[in-house]
């Protein structure tokens, strides 16, 4: 029996752009996922998909136990997490031997069979752990912070290709107006990795960056309350992270209106955590 765990994500800066190679700042965030697999000579039904395209792909037979810390749909990676924690709790129960690497690497084909496209972001983020600065098909890990955050779910799911897709659309239709959002967002990112310890320009920069998703037609109203309430409650700054449409939204907050800022949030509907950078990756747990 083997049990694996993997983190979630956040997007800090730049979701949309760098699906056309512009750089993205993302971070392992606390909550995970956490799987165990045994060896069995009948497969038991697999509880989703991912699972499913994970023993697959590794040939082998097993039961499954999983258990989340992470809401599914919520932008907050949490497919990637159960794909890379059961790939690696396969790799440990059958003593297969893929390498971190390849299992990140896995893990995104997994995503790619299951969803028709996958960010290669959520399943490296989730497989390395800290804060990766991505940037065309390239991920460096960057060294880590102390970022607070409080994440806020609207419980609205959404779709990741629709709204790629969407982006796309925009850009084809309207090329002159798009293609300087896009590099406002690289500006805002380039800025962002220089001010990891200083929140205040964090979430300066984090409005910016939201202001330009909304133009890009990402938003959604129910995000936009929850961001504006937490503005308005004395954070330093607010975004939705990943997708859009729906799913989650991050501020960074001061410790003395924390309190009041997840009240602001979950007074709008939304449902809150407190976190803060996971700087472990995939990791073994005990059994
Ligand atoms: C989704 O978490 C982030 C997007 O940028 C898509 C991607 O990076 O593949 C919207």
């Amino acid at each position: 029996m083997a049990t694996w765990s993997a983190p979630g994500k956040v997007f800090l800066f730049g979701e949309h752009a760098v699906v056309f190679g512009k750089p993205g700042i993302a971070m392992a965030i606390k909550p995970r996922v956490f799987v165990t697999v045994r060896k069995a000579r009948q497969a038991n039904v697999a509880k989703s998909a991912y699972i499913e395209e994970c023993f697959r792909l590794t040939g082998v037979k097993g039961s499954v136990y999983v258990r989340s810390q992470l809401p599914s749909s919520s932008g907050l990676g949490s497919s990637a997490a159960v794909t890379v924690a059961t790939l690696s709790a396969i790799n440990d129960e059958f003593r297969l031997s893929y390498s971190r690497e390849q299992i990140a690497k896995m893990a995104h084909s997994v995503e790619k069979k299951v969803q028709g496209r996958a960010s290669a972001t959520d399943t490296y983020v989730s497989s390395f752990g800290g804060i990766v600065f991505i940037a065309g098909g390239a991920k460096r890990r960057l060294p880590p912070a102390d970022i607070q955050l409080i994440v806020g779910n609207t419980m609205i799911s959404h779709n990741t290709g629709k709204l790629v897709a969407h982006v796309a659309k925009m850009k084809e239709s309207y090329p002159e107006i798009v293609e300087p959002i896009l590099n406002a967002i690289e500006g805002v990112a380039m800025k962002g990795i220089h001010k990891f310890q200083a929140p205040k320009e964090l979430g300066m920069l984090m409005d910016i960056n939201q202001s330009l998703l909304d133009a890009l037609g990402v938003g959604h109203p129910q995000l936009s309350r929850m961001i504006l309430a937490a503005r308005d409650a004395g954070a330093y700054g607010a975004k939705i992270t990943g997708a859009g449409g729906g799913g989650s939204m991050i501020a960074v907050y001061n410790k003395r209106h924390k309190n009041k800022v997840v009240k602001a949030i979950e007074s709008c509907g939304g449902k809150t955590v407190i976190t803060s950078i996971d700087s472990e990756g995939v990791r073994k747990e005990k059994e």
